[in-house]
């Protein structure tokens, strides 16, 4: 496609926004780029600044913190997200959640099926809607299709936490908000969920918010 300067090449951009150095500034819930299909990742960028965009997606989600963090995010329309989870909390909580460590990965034009009509439903949230949690009943095992970094094909089964978090991550590449597939009614302030819903289930949540569960 042919570039003009008002829409200098895609790696141009990066670049710029890579110039800085540090976490980048992490887009949020309003700006157009976080509700377009991202295009598919297809050479775009070579290898070097992929590398460093890549490095830099990682930074960014460790520094929020969080525990994955889609390219539309800093503002990018590419179809790539990072995630990785250090799997830290109590012991009751993680267990509920099936929270195990995900080691830090790189999701390259993923894709995901649900393996069964298995749901959870547990409170998340998101960068890009800061200050908020709110109930989400995913599948509770996905197959997922993906690319990593270096262009190996990736097709892995995910369960618990995992399952959430690649299906959040995924969402995001196709315009999607966690927002649009929870339970409205649940929608907590963080000090709310500290505050009353901090139990390893959303079920007392369920109860006096008003919403049902899988
Ligand atoms: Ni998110």
């Amino acid at each position: 496609m042919a570039t003009s300067p008002t829409h200098p090449p895609l790696s141009d951009r990066i670049e710029q926004l890579l110039e800085a150095g540090g976490p980048l500034p992490v887009v949020a819930a309003g700006d157009p780029v976080l509700r377009r299909v991202t295009e598919p990742y297809d050479g775009q960028l070579d290898d070097a600044l992929l590398g460093r965009f890549v490095a830099a997606l990682r930074e960014t989600m460790l520094a929020a913190p969080g525990v994955g963090l889609a390219a539309p995010q800093v503002g990018v329309g590419l179809r790539i997200a990072v995630v990785e989870d250090r799997a830290r909390g109590g012991r009751e909580a993680l267990e509920a959640r099936g929270r195990v460590p995900l080691p830090f990965r790189v999701l390259v034009n993923p894709s995901y099926e649900p393996e069964d009509d298995t749901r959870a439903a547990f409170f998340e949230g998101c960068l890009s809607v800061p200050g908020w949690q709110a109930v989400v009943a995913r599948h509770a095992r996905v197959r997922l299709r993906a690319h990593d970094e270096h262009g190996r094909a990736v097709d892995e089964m995910f369960t618990g936490w995992p399952a959430r978090i690649v299906q959040h991550e995924t969402d995001h590449l196709d315009g999607t908000l966690y927002l649009d597939v929870a339970h409205t009614r649940s929608l907590s302030t963080n000090e709310a969920v500290a505050e009353h819903w901090a139990q390893p289930t959303p079920e007392s949540a369920a109860r006096e918010l008003g919403f049902e569960l899988p």
